[in-house]
C-alpha cells in the first residue's frame, strides 16, 4: 500500500485486517518492510500488523533532506495517523529500535506497548562511526553491493549461512539504493543515546529478544536493555543471528504472540 504524505511517497505492508490492536513492524539497516514476511504470513490473532518501508527504502520515497532517527520516527507518526491509528506497539529490529527510541522521545503516547529486537539504546562509539564513514565511502563508490559484502558474513547465525534465509536478506538488502544507504548511515552514526529514555518505559509493556548468535548486537546488549527497563522480559531465540525473524521465524513468532496475547487479557 501506499499513499502520498508530507516529505513524499511512504509505502507500507498490512496484514491481520481491521483492529483497534495495532502492531508497527519498523525493519532494520539496510532492510525494507519484506524482512517481516514471517510475521505478515503469521499475524497474530486478533492483531492488526502495519509494516512500513523507512524513506528511501523499499517503495518509500528518499526525503530530500538529510536523514534522521528523528525524520524517520515523524514519517512514522504521519503514517499512523493517516491510517487513524491512535496507539500501537512498535515492534523495531537493530536500526527499527533506534527509530523506535526517536519516536517515543516525541510521540510516547501513541506507543501501547514496545518488542525491542536485537538492538541497543547506546550511541555510536567513535569506532562505529569511523565504519560507518567507511561504509557509506564504499556504497558511494561501489554500491549496496559493497555494503553487502562487509555485513552479511555477521548478520546469521552459522545454521542460516548458505540457507534461502541468506539469499532473501542479500536480495532485500542489494534492493536498498547506495544513497539511501549513505544517509541510514549518516542518520545512525549522529543518533543520540537513548539510555535515559528506558527508565521512563516501565509504563509500556515491553518484549526484549535477541538472537542467540548475533554478533552485530550481542545477547549482552539485550541484557542491558531489560536490566534497565523496568517490568521488561527478555528472550533469546537459539540458533539466530541478528535477524531472529527471519533465521527462526516459528520461535520468534511464538514469543511475540504470546506477549502480544498477553495485552489483550
Ligand atoms: C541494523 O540491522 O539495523 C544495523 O545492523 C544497525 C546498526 O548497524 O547499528
Amino acid at each position: 500500500m501506499q499513499a502520498q504524505l508530507d516529505g513524499g511517497r511512504l509505502s507500507w505492508s498490512e496484514a491481520g485486517g481491521q483492529s483497534e490492536n495495532v502492531l508497527l513492524l519498523v525493519h532494520g539497516f539496510p532492510f525494507n518492510s519484506a524482512m517481516w514476511a514471517p510475521q505478515l504470513e503469521d499475524p497474530p490473532p486478533r492483531w492488526r500488523v502495519i509494516a512500513p518501508d523507512l524513506r528511501g527504502f523499499g517503495a518509500s520515497e528518499p526525503s530530500s533532506d538529510p536523514q534522521t532517527m528523528d525524520g524517520y520516527a515523524e514519517d512514522l507518526a504521519t503514517l499512523l495517523k493517516h491510517l487513524r491509528v491512535r496507539e500501537a506497539v512498535l515492534c523495531g529490529l537493530s536500526m527499527g529500535g533506534y527509530v523506535i527510541f526517536a519516536f517515543l522521545r516525541r510521540y510516547l503516547r501513541m506507543a501501547r506497548g514496545l518488542v525491542l529486537c536485537d538492538t541497543r539504546a547506546e550511541a555510536d562509539t567513535p569506532e562505529a562511526r569511523a565504519g560507518r564513514k567507511q561504509m557509506a565511502l564504499s556504497a558511494r563508490q561501489q554500491g549496496t553491493f559493497a555494503v553487502v559484502e562487509i555485513m552479511l558474513p555477521r548478520l546469521l547465525a552459522q545454521r542460516s549461512m548458505r540457507t534461502p534465509v541468506e539469499t532473501r536478506l542479500r536480495q532485500i538488502m542489494e534492493a536498498s539504493p547506495p544513497e539511501s544507504v549513505v544517509s541510514a548511515l549518516r542518520a545512525m552514526a549522529t543518533r543520540p543515546d537513548s539510555t535515559p529514555l528506558l527508565r521512563h518505559l516501565g509504563v509500556l509493556p515491553t518484549q526484549i529478544i535477541v538472537g542467540a548468535d548475533d554478533a552485530l548486537t550481542p545477547p549482552g546488549e539485550a541484557r542491558l536493555l531489560a536490566r534497565a527497563i523496568p517490568g521488561s522480559f527478555l528472550e533469546v531465540i537459539p540458533d539466530a543471528g541478528h535477524v531472529p525473524n527471519l533465521e527462526q521465524p516459528r520461535a520468534f513468532n511464538t514469543v511475540l504472540h504470546r506477549f502480544l496475547d498477553g495485552m489483550l487479557v
